[in-house]
């Protein structure tokens, strides 16, 4: 049990403090913590710390940036906790009807597709739906799932979802594509064993390039995540995302996020925040500036 003492502290945070984790989280993995960062910090830190029966932010940041801290995974778990995983099947519909017709107009032989920031894997299993529908469950197509958090990961990689939210999922798929629990008193669901084994997933920090001999993609999905970096951070993110498209590739950001400015050289929108790679590699790696 918690003395009343150490409860009263974690709920207070100094500016200090809150400069302590902006200043690491947008290092680690680029986001910006928002308008309100001192209510996010506690909401989300403060029960943590008292589980950890340590005595306040400042305290907990110590531990996160210790050797000890970070050989048991904590600053792993301080990000998880930090980042915001909001996601659903269909989400963002209109962009994803586009994408359906786009792949029945034209001739695949395979299919990649790379769901960047893809939080518990509603948004690669509903790509996975789309692309099962029009070449069936065959090996013909891949989805590839990554996120920063490991915690989003291994939900993805469970698939089991409860209370899933259905509004822009179609009878027709939820039929043909999702399975209720065994028990049904539950509510909780799961994806078809055969949807599932085209999607893989993986952790990975899109501060970092993909190793060089990961594929290349013909399909990449960036959606709600730009909105939390700065002009820096996007470009630098884009540039990495880039360099796995394939030419003709497009690449998918959420609807409410634009490539305005970034994109011009490299990029043609052809879509609703859809974007079609117009130059090969060399041309971006020597032309974007990393900084
Ligand atoms: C709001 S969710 C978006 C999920 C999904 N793309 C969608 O549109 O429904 C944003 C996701 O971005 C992830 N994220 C934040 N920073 C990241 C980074 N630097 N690298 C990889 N993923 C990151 C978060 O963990 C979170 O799961």
């Amino acid at each position: 049990m918690q003395s009343e003492k150490s409860q009263v502290l974690v709920t207070d945070i100094s500016f200090e403090e809150v400069r302590l984790f902006q200043q690491f989280i947008r290092s680690q993995i680029g986001v910006e913590l928002g308008k309100n960062p001192q209510q996010l910090l506690v909401n989300r830190l403060a029960p943590r710390i008292l589980q950890l029966e340590l005595d306040s932010f400042a305290t907990y940041f110590q531990f996160i940036t210790s050797t000890e801290g970070k050989s048991s995974q904590e600053d792993i778990l301080c990000i998880d906790l930090l980042t915001t995983n909001e996601t659903y099947f269909f989400r963002e519909q209109k962009q994803l009807n586009f994408f359906q017709e786009y792949i029945g107009t034209l001739n695949y032989s395979q299919i990649s597709v790379w769901s960047a920031a893809c939080s518990s894997g509603e948004e690669c299993y509903s790509i996975a739906m789309i692309l099962a529908n029009e070449f069936g469950f065959s090996p013909s197509w891949r989805v590839f799932g990554s996120d920063i958090s490991a915690r989003m990961i291994a939900k993805a990689k469970r698939a089991i979802y409860q209370d899933v939210r259905m509004d822009f999922l179609s009878n027709e798929f939820r039929l043909k594509y999702l399975m209720h629990s065994k028990d049904l008193r539950e509510k909780k669901i799961t994806v078809v064993p055969e949807l599932k084994k085209n999607v893989e997933f993986f952790r990975h920090n899109l501060l970092s390039p993909l190793p060089s001999q990961s594929d290349f993609f013909d399909f990449i999905f960036c959606r709600n995540v730009m909105i939390y970096f700065d002009n820096e951070r996007r470009q630098q993110v884009l540039r990495h995302l880039l360099l796995r498209l394939k030419p003709g590739g497009l690449l998918f950001v959420g609807l409410s996020e634009s490539l305005r400015d970034l994109q011009e050289r490299y990029l043609e929108q052809i879509g609703p925040s859809t974007y079609m790679k117009k130059s090969n590699n060399e041309n971006i790696e020597t032309n974007v500036n990393e900084k």
